[in-house]
């Protein structure tokens, strides 16, 4: 299974259950309205911020890998009366018809891209979609390895149809060379007498200092600020980084 195919089936089925509260929409709708539309979210899956972006009538175009992700994110858009564009493409694979003065990830979803190589080309893709004045937003972290006495123990919730539904890591690879940490999930799903189970493979790649802005300026972008996911300078020992990219001069 490709890493940019993780988010399918019974894990787009679990993920908003599972998530519970979504994350405030405000730092994206503040960057959108700083830098300006038309806007593209990368990684856009059922729909957190985009949706709420699109109510408040931001020029907010999306992207995804997973035709069921975005499936959700039409039914949840429908329902809230909200018109919305999105695409069904992998972000190292853009091909779309319009240029964006802002191009974003809500979350750290750039750390899926499995390899450099495939981060390259999703920044190359950054970058032939922007105009010439545009801005990108990347949030990157560092993932911590699952502590010993949490494999096995699921995270539990109840999806709206009444089915108990869980997830818990079982086992984990980190490669500090490559700068990867495979973590097989197991997704648990009962309700009355059915149950499901699906285990897979999540991957997550990050950069140590200075290769993310080496590939970005292989891109021909440059990194133009460092901040806090708050948009505040970053502190010291940040764990979440937002970078900020302009077009190289
Ligand atoms: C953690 S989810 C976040 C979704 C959404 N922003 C949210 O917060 O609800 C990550 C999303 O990125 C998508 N994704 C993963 N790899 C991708 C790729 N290479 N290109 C485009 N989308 C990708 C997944 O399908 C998934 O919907």
């Amino acid at each position: 299974m490709k890493p940019a195919d993780f988010y399918t089936g019974m894990v787009a089925d679990l993920y908003r259950p599972l998530r519970g509260s979504s994350e405030s929409p405000e730092p994206y709708a503040e960057f959108v309205e700083r830098y300006g539309g038309p806007a593209l979210e990368l990684g856009c899956g059922d729909g957190d911020p985009l949706v709420e972006l699109r109510r408040r009538g931001l020029d907010v175009d999306g992207v995804d890998s997973s035709a069921d992700m975005l499936e959700r994110l039409r039914r949840r858009a429908d329902a809230a009366g909200v018109p919305v564009t999105v695409f069904h493409q992998r972000m190292e694979a853009l091909d779309l018809p319009r240029r964006y003065r802002a191009v974003f990830l809500a979350g750290p979803t750039f750390t899926l891209l499995p390899d450099d190589a495939t981060a390259l080309a999703a920044l190359r893709g950054i970058r032939a979609h922007l105009t010439e004045d545009g801005t990108a937003l990347v949030p990157l972290y560092v993932p911590e390895p699952t502590p010993l006495e949490q494999l096995g123990r699921p995270r539990t919730a109840t999806a709206p149809d009444g089915a108990e539904i869980r997830v818990s890591v079982i086992a984990e690879e980190r490669d500090e060379t490559a700068c990867t940490q495979t973590s097989v999930l197991r997704y648990e799903r009962r309700h009355g007498t059915e149950s499901g189970v699906l285990e897979r493979p999540w991957l997550l790649h990050w950069y140590p200092s200075g290769v993310f802005e080496g590939l970005a300026a292989e891109a021909g972008l440059a990194v133009s600020a460092v901040t806090g996911p708050d948009g505040e300078p970053a502190a010291e020992g940040a764990t979440e980084l937002h970078f900020l990219l302009r077009v190289a001069g």
